[in-house]
Order: C-alpha cells, then structure tokens, then sequence
C-alpha cells in the first residue's frame, strides 16, 4: 500500500465545473480583477466572517501588504514565532521591519506567555501564525495587543476553516493572510492569496495598494504594486471554497484517527494538546516522535511519505545571522524542530491507509 502525501491528481480529477467557469471568464475577457474577483472576495468574506477581503498574487503578498497596511515601516520591530514557514518571516522583513522571533508552545504554536516581554518602544506588530491549521491563543494575543495598542496580523495562511470558540482565524486581528498554495486548505491552480479585514479604511488603502494605487486608468493617489489575484484563480478558489468544509472534516477525522491510535505509543509519540476550543483543519498532520529520522526512513520504506515541517527552526537559518540569535534562545521550537514528524492525513487517505501507518508505527517501536 502507499500511502501518499501529494494528492492534487485526486482533488482536481473532475473539473469540468470549473472549465466551464473558465470558458465564461475567458468569453468575457475580464482578466484583471472584475466581476469574477469580485465574487470570489464576495464569498470569501462571508465564509471568514469579516467585512473585505481583498485578494492578492500570493499569501506572502496578502502579509506583507497587510504589514503595510497596518502601518509597519522601516525600523519597526514585529514579533512572530521561531517555527513557521520561511515567508511569515520574510514578509515582515518585505515590509522594512525587524521579525522578533518568540518561542512556540506545546501546541506547536506562538507562546502567548512570551509575547509581553518581547515588546519594546519599537514593536508595530505581533503575527501570531495558525501554523499547521492549528489556531493560535488570539483570546490572550489580542488582549495584549488591545492594551498596549499594537495591531494583529494573522498569518492564517494554512488556516481556511480553522476556528475558536466558533470564530474564524482571520476574523481576529486588524488585517490578515491567507494563501491559496496548492498545499493549502483553500487551494488554487497556482498562487493566490487574500487579505481579510474589518477596518474600511485599511480595505481601501489595500485596494487601492495592491492595484498600483490607481482611482482610474488615468490617477493614482499613493505608489502601489501589481499584487492582484489571477482571475483564473478567483474562479478556482471561488468553486475550492465550496468543498473546503468538507475537506477539512475529513482532516480532522484523519487526525483524530491518527491520535486514537498513537495514544498507546505516548513512551514514544508525543502529540499536541488538543482541544474543543481550538477547531484545527490539519493542513499538516504533526507528530513528535522519538528517534525520528529513523522512524522517517522506516515509514519512506513502507512507502508511507512523512515529511519534516521544517528541521531548522527560522532564528537558526543563514538569512537569520544578521539579527544575532543563537542555538538555545527557543529550547522548545529547537527540541521539537529534533522529533518533529508530518504524516500523511490529508483528505484523499483513507481508513485503511491511516491503519496501514499506525501499524508500521507500531511495528517501528514494538516489534
Ligand atoms: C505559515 C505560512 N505563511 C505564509 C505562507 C506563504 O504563502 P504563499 O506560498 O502563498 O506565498 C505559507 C505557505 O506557503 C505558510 O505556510
């Protein structure tokens, strides 16, 4: 049996749905922002529960736009979390400010406990990151941010469905991100991304932002960039949107599945705290395991194809140097980068693939 991690060959066998989306968009040759953007920004709004959503070519764009927005500018610190994908990072540095990196908590998630002291005179921003689908603690993250009168930028990217308390990421913080990758919840035929907000005034200047700050063909009223969404895109993501609440429960099954039976390994497997606030879409499925590159070789063999998300934590990486950081600032991102372990859990793997893992977890261990 092979238990596989790509799966885009699955989800995109039957489209001709959205072909015939796509020979409406092409019929119509609206092919930068419109009608079809529009929709899309639409539903999308309505999905999240906020008020604008404006798409944008990628979700690093949708971050570093929503820095800007936020009013984040050279010489300004934003804090963030040590383990999450290299463009949280990269966006805040995009956006001429200093990324404060914070220790994760056992959720594998921003340690909401550190953030207080990381603040200085200089911080404009704290991201906080759904990092793997998995909600950060906004309820503590946006009561400090309140009361020292700091602006929230959710990186939502890998969280399209996620929830707490019923909330959707993405609804908390002034303006946030989301990306439409193809390993992404909400996934799109390419790049795409989209920022989500309840501020008018932010909406506006974002609009205006990412579409070279024009009013018409003929004015413009700040210096923008080209940073829309591909129409291409908004009709795929607009269709994606309608199933995503079912992929993310089939996630979420996978996930549980995975938990019920790595329950009896826990002298070996670690899994994260889970629970009933916090409503996880499982865009990775992470583990932490002890001899872990052995159990990842052993998994490759029975071609179950785990991967690492990531091993080198981002203070301890090459374009990090200049900030100064150094192994044993965030001992518990560093100890987890050492064990940690993605499975397959995706909403194309079944029951019998999910049992064929455990099993070889099982046998890896025991015997
Ligand atoms: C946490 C996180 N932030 C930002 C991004 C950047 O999104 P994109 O690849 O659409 O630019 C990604 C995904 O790639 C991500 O996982």
């Amino acid at each position: 049996m092979r238990v596989n991690y790509p799966y885009l060959h699955q989800q995109f066998a039957e489209v001709d749905h959205i072909f015939d989306d796509l020979r409406e968009l092409v019929s119509t040759g609206q092919f930068t922002l419109g009608p079809f953007v529009e929709k899309f920004e639409k539903k999308f709004a309505a999905y999240i529960g906020v008020k604008h959503v404006i798409s944008t070519n990628t979700g690093t764009d949708a971050l570093i736009l929503a820095l800007k927005a936020c009013g984040v500018k050279a010489g300004d610190e934003v804090i963030t979390v040590a383990n999450t994908f290299y463009a949280t990072a990269g966006a805040i540095v995009a956006a001429g400010a200093t990324p404060v990196f914070i220790d994760c908590d056992k959720r594998m998630q921003i340690d909401s406990t550190k953030i207080e002291d990381a603040i200085t005179t200089k911080t404009a921003a704290i991201v906080p990151v759904h990092w793997m689908g998995v909600p950060a603690d906004m309820e503590t993250i946006m009561e400090i941010a309140d009361r020292r009168k700091i602006a929230v930028v959710e990186d939502a990217c890998p969280a399209v469905g996620a929830e707490i308390d019923g909330k959707r990421c993405g609804s908390f913080g002034k303006a946030n991100g989301f990306s439409f990758h193809p390993l992404k919840p909400l996934n799109v035929w390419g790049d795409g991304g989209a920022i989500t907000t309840n501020d008018d005034k932010v909406a506006d200047f974002l609009r205006l932002y990412r579409n070279h700050g024009m009013t018409d063909r003929d004015h413009i009223v700040v210096w923008g960039i080209n940073s829309r969404i591909q129409p291409i895109q908004a009709v795929v993501a607009t269709r994606v949107l309608d199933t995503v609440d079912h992929s993310n429960s089939v996630r979420l099954r996978n996930a549980t599945l995975l938990d019920e039976g790595l329950f009896d390994l826990s002298e070996f497997i670690e899994l994260s705290p889970r629970s009933e606030k916090y409503k996880a879409v499982f865009q990775l499925y992470v583990i932490r395991a002890q001899r872990r590159d052995e159990l990842s070789d052993y998994l490759r063999s029975k071609e179950i194809e785990c991967c690492i998300h990531y091993p080198l934590p981002l203070h301890l990486q090459n374009a990090a140097k200049p900030l100064g950081y150094k192994r044993g600032d965030f001992p518990e991102c560093e100890k987890q980068a050492n064990e940690i372990i993605t499975l397959p859990a995706h909403q194309y793997i079944n029951e019998e693939q999910i049992a064929y893992t455990l099993e070889h977890i099982r046998k890896f261990y025991r015997g």
